[in-house]
Parts: structure tokens; sequence; C-alpha cells
């Protein structure tokens, strides 16, 4: 493949990756049903795209406002609005409250009515994952919507409602995602967890937002071609407006051909409807790959949960039923340490994580000491027999009593 660098030169190299790198865009905004390129933001992962929502309206928050997030999250959903509100905003005489919405411990599901209870007039934000990463629980997003906008928040365009950021990591790879049905302002995810190489995560906000939001990076190609003096910058038209500097571009192509082949792989293995070509992604078919790849995920961690939970000496997370749940297991074991589990199933080959996943919170929640778990994830490559295998290595490793 030629390239060069994009929106700089005029060599056949760099239109020809220019091309390639903004149809990219396109077909990241296809996949989740965003109006158009101009909705999607790019970053190096979804935790840089929280900050950037974060940075970018941290100039619009008033003393006495308040964010909410939940226990559930990751941290890169919490850290971020702990520094906002505890560590930036401080500095210039602005106070703004951070809440934690808390979960059933029994059940992993989100406390709505706790949640409602935290927010009032003055709540700007919602952030709230759509799947958690620790519990698997999956969260009711039309509902937390609607208890965003009943707030009456009066934001600086005028609307009054709260606005609501997803952290869609673990859906956007695994579930269909449309993100008008959802309507959510904000969502976030990084495409490593879904077939593409590491290092590019996404934003998708509702254009009217983003139209009005301060830019997060500034620098070269962010702003309007010739429009910069020491009176006045003005920025580039959306998204680029939002893509300061030399993008990643070799891994926003990949990213979005990722997209394609996932959606080949779930919708025909071994046929090649989307990959490398320029097609544009059919509604449908994006519904259908991932109805699909849901579809394969609960029959994945049905099977999981089943072996698991007749093991006597271990404790899993989250919901009991794999409707609620994606395809992830996070346990405890009496007998051994969480590491001593993921050490062990390493030694069989077995993949695994122990540690708290970037949950921190959750697990403190549970009052587990040390803060941690031994968790299993499984995709849409993984299949009943890996299934059988991990969880029959961790009932032998966890049946073993010293
Ligand atoms: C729910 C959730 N949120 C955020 C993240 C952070 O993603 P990244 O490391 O790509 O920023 C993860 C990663 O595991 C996650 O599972």
């Amino acid at each position: 493949m030629q390239y060069d660098s994009v929106h700089r030169g005029q060599s056949r190299a760099s239109l020809l990756t220019t091309e390639r790198f903004e149809s990219s865009y396109d077909t990241i905004a296809q996949f989740i049903g965003a109006p158009s390129r101009k909705n999607i933001i790019l970053y190096r992962n979804t935790t840089e795209a929280i900050n950037s929502v974060m940075y970018s309206l941290m100039t619009e928050f008033k003393d006495g406002d308040n964010v909410i997030s939940t226990l559930m999250e990751h941290n890169s959903d919490y850290v971020p609005w702990y520094g906002l509100c505890k560590e930036i905003l401080p500095k210039f005489g602005i106070n703004v409250g951070c809440r934690l919405a808390k979960f059933d411990k029994e059940t992993g599901e989100l406390d709505l009515t706790h949640l409602k209870s935290l927010v009032d007039k003055r709540t700007k934000l919602i952030c709230c994952t759509s799947a958690s990463n620790f519990l698997g629980t999956k969260t009711p997003i039309k509902k937390i919507r609607e208890i965003a906008n009943s707030s009456g928040y009066l934001q600086p365009n005028g609307e009054r409602k709260s606005y609501l950021l997803i952290d869609g990591a673990q859906m956007v790879p695994n579930m269909f995602t449309d993100v008008r049905e959802l309507d959510v302002d904000f969502l976030v995810w990084s495409f490593h967890k879904m077939l593409a190489p590491f290092g590019v995560g996404a934003l998708y906000a509702r254009e009217e937002l983003l139209r009005e939001m301060r830019p997060f990076l500034y620098g070269g190609d962010m702003i309007a071609e010739g429009k910069v003096s020491l009176k006045k910058v003005e920025y580039n038209v959306l998204p680029w407006k939002f893509t300061a500097g030399t993008p990643n571009i070799l891994g926003t192509i990949l990213s979005a051909q990722a997209v394609k082949l996932l959606m080949d792989f779930s919708l025909n293995p071994g046929q090649y409807k989307y990959f490398m070509t320029d097609k544009i992604l059919e509604r449908q078919d994006v519904e259908k790959a991932m109805k699909n790849i849901e579809d394969h995920e609960k029959a994945l961690i049905g099977e999981a949960l089943k072996i698991l939970r007749e093991i006597p000496s271990i404790k899993t997370y989250g919901p009991k039923h794999p409707e609620n749940r994606t395809s992830l297991v996070a346990f405890t074991c009496e007998h051994k340490t969480p590491v001593e589990i993921a050490e062990e199933l390493n030694k069989l080959g077995i993949e695994s994580r122990a540690g708290c996943h970037c949950a921190t919170l959750a697990h403190h929640y549970y009052r587990l000491d040390p803060p941690a778990t031994c968790r299993l994830s499984f995709y849409m490559y993984n299949d009943i027999e890996d299934v059988r295998r991990a969880c029959l290595a961790v009932k032998k490793i966890c049946l073993v009593l010293w």
C-alpha cells in the first residue's frame, strides 16, 4: 500500500491515504448508527476519549454542579471525574460534586433508585458503563437516559437535561449498538477489543455538542486553513477540529477494516462482503452480525456459569442469568488467591486475568482483600469447548485443598 501523511500533501500517496483515512470514519459511524463521520472522534483508547470529554466540558462546569458515575465503573470512567472535581476545578474556586451510584452486590444490577436519588437539577453529566468489565452486568441505558432527562439541568445550549456519557468498551464489540436509538450524548469504546490492533479508541458525540465544545487538544490540522493569528484561531470542520497533530493513520484504517472483518466473520465465515472493500455497512447486516455475536456469547457465558457454579469453593460475581450479562466472569475461590489461579491456568495454556481489572471501586465495595478476582473472558472466536476447557481447569485448580 502507498501511504503518506493525511490532510497535508498533494502527492498521490497522501491523497489516497487521506481518502482511506477519512472513509474509515464513515465505516465507524455506520457501525454504531451515527449520522455521519462528523460525530466520530478518534483517540488512543476509551480512557483518552473520556478524558477528552472531561477537558472539553471543563470550562462549562459551574460552582455547585455535580457529576454522577457509578461504583461499577472502570477507573477510566471514574478517575477523570475524580480529577476534575477534586483536583482541577477546586484550583479555580469551582466546587463540583462527584457522586457514585451503587449496585446490588447480590445481583450485580445497577441501583436505579439510588442513581435517581443522586440526580438533581445541578447534575451536568451522568457517566455510566453499558456493561461492567468485572460483573458482566449490562446496564439499562434507556432508563438511565430517562433519569438524565428528568434532571432539568440547564445546559449552555438551552437544553434542560443532564448529558449522558456511556462507556461502551464492553458493549460496542459485543452487542448491536445504535446511538440514535440509545439517545446517548457521548459514547466511547476501544477497537482493540474487536479484532483491531491496540491504539485506537472512539468518541461518538452529538454533532451540536461537538460544534460548541472546546477542542481537547490544540495544534496543527485542527485549525481552519489559514485562520490562525494572535487575535483569533478558528477551528477545522468536524471531526477534524478534534484531530490535532498527525493522527494514528494506520491504526484508524485498520480499526475500520477490523469492523468489516468482524462483520464478515459473524455474517458468513469464510466470505468477505465488507473486508477490504469500500462498501457502506448495511444497517440490517450490522444488526444481524452483532446479534449473532451476542447470541454466541450468551451460550458461552451460560456454559461458563453452569460449570463454575458447581464448584463449591467458588463465588462468581454479577448477574445470575446469561441474558443480563456479557461473556466474561470474575470469581474468587476460598482456597486460592486470584493470582495463584491465573498462574496455574497459564501453565495449562489458559489465559485469564487476576486483579481488580481497573474496577477498583467495585472490588472495595465487596470488601475483597486483596481487591482482586480472577476473570475469564470469551469472545466471538471462542467456542463452547474453549469454555469447558477453561472452566474445568478452574474446577481442578480450585478443588485442590491445601
Ligand atoms: C468497561 C471498560 N471501560 C474502559 C476501559 C478502558 O479501555 P482502554 O484501556 O482502551 O482505555 C475498559 C478496558 O478494559 C473497559 O473494559
